[in-house]
């Protein structure tokens, strides 16, 4: 079986994108792999948040991975720092890992280069995520476009540590769904949609209420002309429209594109709306039935186990391949 590994952040609301871009693609796997899926709280502490905060979007986005169709008797969710092995890895990597190449890393370039109050944890951010993925010897490693950059690091890292101390990595792959890689903002198709985007007009919540959602795709920025047609250089609103709407109802873009052929711009928003409403109302309801049972800690308790089970080895591997005594 192939074995998958993926994270996310607990900070800030899920939204469609991650939702299509991402966590459809982990429920997928499911199916046909070993799957891990990893909610990185060690990755959230690279900026300086609230700590009641952070444990409540944890448990949030534990329920809502399962709410949205992630089974824990198929695969293993569990919290990043209750499996101690990635931490310590991450410290064996950042030894493997050079300034350099860091420096180089878009994400870090945009959020903190040019700050002197910007943590360390921020800047060797990657090769914890480095050490997520290699500790599991895992073979995919389902994200949005925006991480294409870190894999590629991920690679690097794996292949220099084998080269410099013996094999003990294997080297992953990413996979990126290419249709809804990149779910643009409903305020501006130009740029992707973000929880960090200024306006909350900007990304559809998953928890999100219909009523708003309905608003939302109704105010959606298109271009002034009428005529549907899937073109994300001209037409980037229309066509994020058309994705969101073929992602959701698995029609292909070209049937949609037929079937919406004169009926102009409100007809495609409000059956969208429609669309991504239906989608959600059932996450929403299993979401809320699973935080008032309280059982989201016992799932978080079994992921835990099973991941600590998972990486012993690889971690024993690369210590005694690096000289420490075991
Ligand atoms: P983040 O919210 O940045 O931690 O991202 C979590 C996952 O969702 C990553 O795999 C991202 O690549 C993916 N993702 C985030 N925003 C989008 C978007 N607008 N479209 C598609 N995928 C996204
Ligand atoms: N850096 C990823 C993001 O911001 C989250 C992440 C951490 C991750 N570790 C990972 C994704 C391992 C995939 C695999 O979205």
């Amino acid at each position: 079986m192939t074995r998958v590994f993926s994270g996310m952040q607990p900070t800030g609301v899920l939204h469609l994108g991650n939702y299509l871009g991402a966590m459809k693609q982990f429920i997928a796997l499911q199916e046909e792999g070993e799957c891990y899926y990893c909610i990185v709280d060690l990755h959230a502490l690279t900026i300086p948040r609230d700590p009641a905060e952070l444990r409540r979007r944890t448990r949030e986005l534990a329920g809502l991975y399962v709410a949205a169709g992630l089974d824990p008797a198929k695969a293993t969710i569990f919290v990043q720092s209750h499996n101690p092995d990635h931490a310590e890895a991450a410290w064996l990597l950042q030894c493997v890992a050079r300034i350099g190449e860091l420096s180089r890393m878009t994400q870090f370039k945009d959020k903190g280069k040019d700050s002197e109050s910007a943590t360390s944890g921020l800047f060797t951010y990657p090769v914890l995520m480095a050490a997520d993925i290699l500790l599991y010897q895992t073979e995919v490693v389902p994200v949005g476009e925006d991480q294409r950059q870190h894999m590629e690091l991920t690679r690097d890292l794996a292949e220099r540590f084998n080269r410099q101390y013996g094999e003990v990595f294997t080297v992953p792959d990413v996979r990126i769904q290419k249709a809804t890689a990149r779910i643009m903002g409903l305020d501006n198709p130009e740029k992707k949609m973000s929880k960090s985007a200024p306006s909350e007009a900007n990304y559809i919540a998953l928890l999100e209420e219909p009523k708003s959602i309905l608003k939302k795709f109704k105010r959606a920025v298109t271009d002034s002309g009428t005529e549907i047609r899937f073109d994300p250089e001209q037409k980037a609103g229309v066509s994020n429209l058309l994705s969101i709407y073929s992602a959701v109802s698995g029609q292909s873009i070209d049937t949609l594109v037929e079937q919406y052929q004169g009926k102009g711009y409100g007809h495609l928003k409000v059956d969208t709306a429609e669309a991504v409403i239906a989608e959600l109302e059932p996450l929403q309801a299993r979401y809320h039935q699973l935080m008032e049972s309280g059982e989201i800690d016992d799932i978080l308790a079994k992921g835990a186990k099973q991941a600590r089970a998972a990486t012993a080895e690889t971690l024993a591997k690369m210590k005694e391949a690096m000289g420490l005594i075991l």
